[in-house]
C-alpha cells in the first residue's frame, strides 16, 4: 500500500516550517500505525520545477489523450496520484490559499482520462485513494471559507476520494510568543488523524 505525500512545505524557515511540523506529525504517527505501508513524496523542489500549462501544452496533452497515450510523462503525476491508496497534501495558507506551485500541479493531476473521467451523467473520480488529508498552517485564524481547504475538499469529491480531512494550525502569526502554543493542539491533530487512518 502507498501513501503519497504531496509536500509543497515551501518557507522560508526551512525545517522549522509549521506546516512541514505538521506533516511530519501525521507521517510519523501514520508510519507507526501502518508499518507495512511505503510513503512516495512529491518533494518542493519537483513542484517548484512544474510549468504551467499554456495553449501549446494542452495541446499536446489533448492529442496524447485522444490516442490513449496515458503512459507519457505528462500524465506521471496524474497516474502516480490516481494509484496512490491515501493522499496528503502539505502547503502553507498563501495569500488566502497556498502556493502557485501546487496550483500548477493540480494542473497535472486534474488530468481527464486518468484521475477522473466524464459520461452522460456528469463528472466521475477514477482514483483509488480512501482518504485525502490538507494540512496547512496559517498566520490568521482559519475561516469557514478558506480557499485552501475548499478546493482540496471540492478534488478530493472530484477524484473520487471519498473522504476528506484538514488540519488548520491558525494564528500563528497574530503573537509570535503564542505560536508554539497554537500550533500544539493541531500537531495534536495531525498525528491523530494519522494514527488512526
Ligand atoms: C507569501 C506568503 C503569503 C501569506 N499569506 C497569508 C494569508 O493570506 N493569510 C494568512 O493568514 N497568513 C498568510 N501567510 C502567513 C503564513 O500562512 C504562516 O506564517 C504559515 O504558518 C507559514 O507556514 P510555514 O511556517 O510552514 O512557513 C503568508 C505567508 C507568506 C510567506
Amino acid at each position: 500500500m502507498k501513501l503519497l505525500f504531496v509536500n509543497c512545505c515551501i518557507s522560508q524557515r526551512g525545517e522549522a516550517s509549521r506546516t512541514l511540523a505538521l506533516a511530519k506529525a501525521y507521517l510519523e504517527a501514520f508510519s507507526k500505525s501502518h508499518p507495512d505501508w511505503q510513503v512516495e513524496t512529491v518533494s518542493p523542489e519537483a513542484l517548484l520545477a512544474l510549468r504551467p500549462f499554456d495553449a501549446a501544452a494542452l495541446d499536446a496533452r489533448q492529442a496524447l489523450a485522444s490516442v490513449g497515450a496515458w503512459d507519457a510523462p505528462v500524465f506521471d503525476l496524474a497516474r502516480q496520484l490516481r494509484a496512490a491508496d491515501r493522499i496528503v497534501v502539505a502547503a502553507p495558507f498563501w495569500d488566502l490559499s497556498y502556493p502557485a506551485a501546487l496550483r500548477t500541479y493540480i494542473e497535472y493531476i486534474s488530468a481527464n482520462g486518468v484521475t477522473y473521467h466524464y459520461d452522460a451523467h456528469g463528472c466521475h473520480g477514477d482514483c483509488a485513494a480512501e482518504e485525502l488529508v490538507y494540512l496547512t498552517s496559517g498566520g490568521d485564524v482559519e475561516r469557514p471559507e478558506s480557499a485552501g481547504v475548499l478546493h482540496w475538499r471540492q478534488l478530493a469529491a472530484m477524484f473520487g476520494v471519498r473522504r476528506f480531512s484538514y488540519v488548520f494550525a491558525g494564528g500563528l502569526d497574530l503573537d509570535p510568543a503564542l505560536a508554539g502554543e497554537r500550533l500544539a493542539p493541531a500537531l495534536a491533530e495531525a498525528g491523530r488523524l494519522g494514527a488512526e487512518a
